[in-house]
């Protein structure tokens, strides 16, 4: 009896779960049939203004190509999209004259909310230093929730570039320098973005981007160009793009960069053989901005018309500010130089989103002041920025317990040009408010310990001016203090698009303002702000205690007085390598060997050394201390001979063995010792973040299988090869507390 109740139980799942593939399969096939249907009444021209982007003219984002009426323009059917127009208000009014057009087909509208839309979020390269893939996918769910409820249907995020280079400004805005962080992290954030899918009203589409490998430009200058090999594309670049696509992403974003001298937006081989091709992406691509035009000054496009036909050729299908299918892509069908076909399939994937999103049911659907004002700046939303905030913070050093702070201290000097900054604390890529208002760390001291101690303030210095006319009274404000606090870095806009540094020292003379109160004799606590690694020798060498706050958002302060009076004991983790010197970049953890390695600093005889500085980073990947200390023991493998298709269980035993509870982020990292292509010295390949109380222990498991010792061999492949693999564990890639090693059969 119960057996037939079982089985009729699992055929009804089967039926309801065929069903409801089926209904999802339906449910497309409707939409598509929509599309053909408003494909059918299109003009040429209405066709092409599908694929034409321009921005609003309030926020601009890049080079401005003025247009004399561009409402005009979308009264006439001339834009599918236009980006940097917000709020409720705005969109309805825009959207309203789209509805005018003789199609009455919706705009799309877009923005650059990378981190944070009303409620600013850490930096992402800050988020990814929280190593916590829950909260980062949450901080992108509380910034879709307040982009859809501004009338927002499209955000250009997440960028998963992978950043080797601290010279480019835009490492801020990504995941850091490994893959696999990187791919996870490009994941939850597009998870978080798209929601519960398009067509729910607190969803927006993702946009993944920049596609592809712009981050590996050559010295570090933005927008230059990039060679590397096939291998290296597949290995390290392109997985975080299929990581957010696998997680759904409805838009990708090309990139500036040529690759190997074709430019990524009129590279076949990246967006129709790779994307559209083997990767089966059925969304959209939109070019950056004027990167279509742009291929002119590439020497690629003999002219914009040229241009024009290569990228769509190519597969961009919007072009976003470079104003180049308006003008040429009628004339490029009607010349027979390109088939009506590409543009077709260009404007059903743009159809096809704006359906999905709901907008031709309703096209103001997003558009509602009420909703608007309820979402916006809530108390949850700012919680949700604390939280991040404070899991984004790094404790590079602790010496001596000098942190946490305690609440008996009677006098605190804060000192140094970033100490009551608000503005700094937005981060580049930040969504500008005239009343915004930003924790700076002065305030969040205030808020925490302002009644019963006693804040001393002198700026110090600027950031970047020489002038040390400020030291005097900081240093007098030190020597009356028990112990001082100083904020320095970087401005707001130091990191970012447009903003490559060849010298990433700390700005100015803030380093010397560091020097003159530390002979104070004064315990001294740095706080370093910025949105890129940066070097800072002395201090490393020097300050008391460093935290590593980068640039933290609108609770910022909250956030920074909550890990310096250990209310939150840091747990953040380097998602970058940080150099001693701009002469050892590129430096990343996960290098090459050579014939020659060198065992350490000091072993450079004949070795693959410098002369003059030592191989080692200032801090490496994965860097970051807590509060409490944690110890690694009893590491066991199910086996030490690995069959193909079976697996390895790891264990071992985690212990919080300080007096703080606390969170630590385990790494897993494996070398394959010898194969077809040399591979790196170590790869991440796990991570797991563990809180422990006290005196707490956990037993750790990972499971490796193929799948982990995998990589894209001399035929692009993607293989494991049989032979000996080396398993680190540890608290950073250069703290590895537990090693051992298998084999891989061939059989
Ligand atoms: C910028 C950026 C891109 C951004 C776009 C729109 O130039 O490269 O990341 O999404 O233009 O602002």
């Amino acid at each position: 009896m119960i057996k037939n109740k079982i089985t009729a139980i699992l055929f009804l799942g089967f039926v309801l779960q065929i069903n409801s593939v089926s209904a999802q399969k339906r449910a497309v096939d409707r939409i598509d049939l929509k599309v053909d249907s408003v494909l059918k009444l299109m003009t040429l021209d209405e066709k092409i203004g599908q694929l034409n982007q321009y921005t609003g003219d309030r926020d601009a984002t890049g080079p401005i190509t003025n247009s004399p009426n561009k409402l005009k323009e979308v009264r006439d059917g001339k834009l599918g999209s236009m980006l940097n127009v917000r709020g409720a208000k705005e969109t309805r009014a825009v959207q309203e004259v789209a509805m005018q057009s003789r199609l009455k087909i919706p705009l799309l509208f877009g923005l650059d909310v990378v981190h944070g839309y009303r409620v600013t979020f850490p930096i992402p390269l800050a988020e990814a230093a929280s190593w916590d893939l829950a909260e980062m996918e949450n901080a992108a769910r509380v910034a879709g929730r307040e982009t859809a409820a501004s009338g927002i249907h499209w955000t250009f995020a997440p960028m998963v570039d992978i950043g080797r280079d601290p010279r480019w400004g835009r490492v801020m805005e990504g995941a850091g320098e490994d893959t696999y962080l990187g791919s996870k992290i490009a994941y939850a954030r597009v998870k978080g973005f798209q929601g519960k899918g398009l067509g729910n009203l607190d969803a927006v589409m993702a946009c993944v981007k920049h596609f592809a490998a712009y981050g590996a430009a050559i010295a570090g200058r933005d927008y230059a160009a990039v060679d590397m090999s096939e291998n290296a594309l597949w290995e390290y670049y392109l997985p975080p793009f299929k990581a957010g696509l696998d997680a759904g992403a409805a838009t990708f974003m090309n990139s500036f960069n040529t690759l190997n001298g074709v430019p990524a937006t009129g590279n076949n081989y990246l967006q129709r053989d790779i994307l559209k091709g083997k990767w089966g992406f059925d969304g959209f691509m939109v070019s950056d901005w004027g990167s279509i035009g742009e291929m002119v000054a590439h020497g690629f496009s003999k002219d914009k018309k040229q241009a024009a036909e290569q990228a769509i050729k190519a597969g961009s299908d919007m072009d976003m500010e470079s104003r180049s299918y308006l003008p040429y892509l009628a004339q490029l069908v009607k010349e027979n130089k390109v088939d009506i076909a590409l543009i077709d399939d260009a404007v059903k994937r743009i159809l096809r989103k704006k359906f999905e999103l709901g907008l031709f049911d309703d096209p103001y659907r997003f558009s509602d002041v009420t909703r608007q004002e309820k979402e916006i700046n809530s108390a949850a939303n700012k919680q949700a920025s604390l939280r991040m905030a404070e899991k984004s913070i790094v404790l590079l050093k602790n010496n001596k317990q000098t942190l946490p702070l305690t609440k008996s201290l009677k006098k605190i000097a804060v000192i140094g040009p970033l100490a009551k900054s608000e503005k700094d604390m937005q981060g580049f890529w930040s969504v500008s408010w005239q009343n915004d208002k930003l924790i700076s760390l002065y305030e969040g001291l205030q808020n925490k310990v302002g009644k019963q101690t006693e804040l001393l303030y002198a700026k110090g210095c600027e950031i970047t001016d020489t002038s040390k006319t400020g030291f005097a009274e900081a240093i007098a404000i030190a020597k009356q203090a028990d112990v001082v606090v100083m904020a320095v870095g970087e401005a707001y806009d130091m990191s970012g698009e447009a903003k490559s540094k060849a010298n990433i020292h700390l700005p100015g003379i803030q380093e010397d303002l560091i020097r003159a109160i530390k002979a104070t004799g004064k315990s001294v606590v740095v706080l370093i702000m910025a949105g890129r690694p940066l070097v800072f020798n002395y201090t490393a060498d020097n300050a008391d205690a460093i935290l590593y706050t980068w640039w933290l958002g609108s609770e910022a302060g909250n956030a920074m007085a909550n890990v310096l009076y250990g209310d939150y004991n840091p747990a953040g983790k380097l998602p970058m390598t940080f150099p001693r010197d701009e002469g050892q970049i590129p430096i990343y953890y996960n290098h090459l060997s050579t014939g020659r390695p060198a065992k350490n600093d000091q072993d450079t005889r004949y070795r693959s050394a410098y002369l003059d500085m030592q191989n080692s980073p200032k801090f490496a990947f994965g860097h970051g201390l807590s509060y409490t200390t944690f110890d690694y023991a009893d590491l066991k493998l199910s086996t030490k001979e690995l069959s193909q298709q079976a697996k390895i269980n790891i264990s071992f035993t985690l212990k919080n063995t300080g007096k703080f509870d606390g969170e630590e982020v385990v790494q897993l990292y494996l070398q394959d010792k010898f194969a077809s292509i040399t591979r790196p010295v170590k790869e991440l390949k796990d991570f797991q973040k563990v809180m422990l109380k006290q005196g707490e222990s956990k037993t750790i498991n990972f499971v490796i299988d193929k799948e982990k010792l995998s990589f894209y061999n001399q035929k692009l492949e993607w293989a494991a090869e049989p032979g000996d693999f080396k398993l680190m564990i540890g608290t950073a890639s250069d703290q590895i507390k537990l090693e051992s090693e298998f084999v891989l059969k061939d059989e």
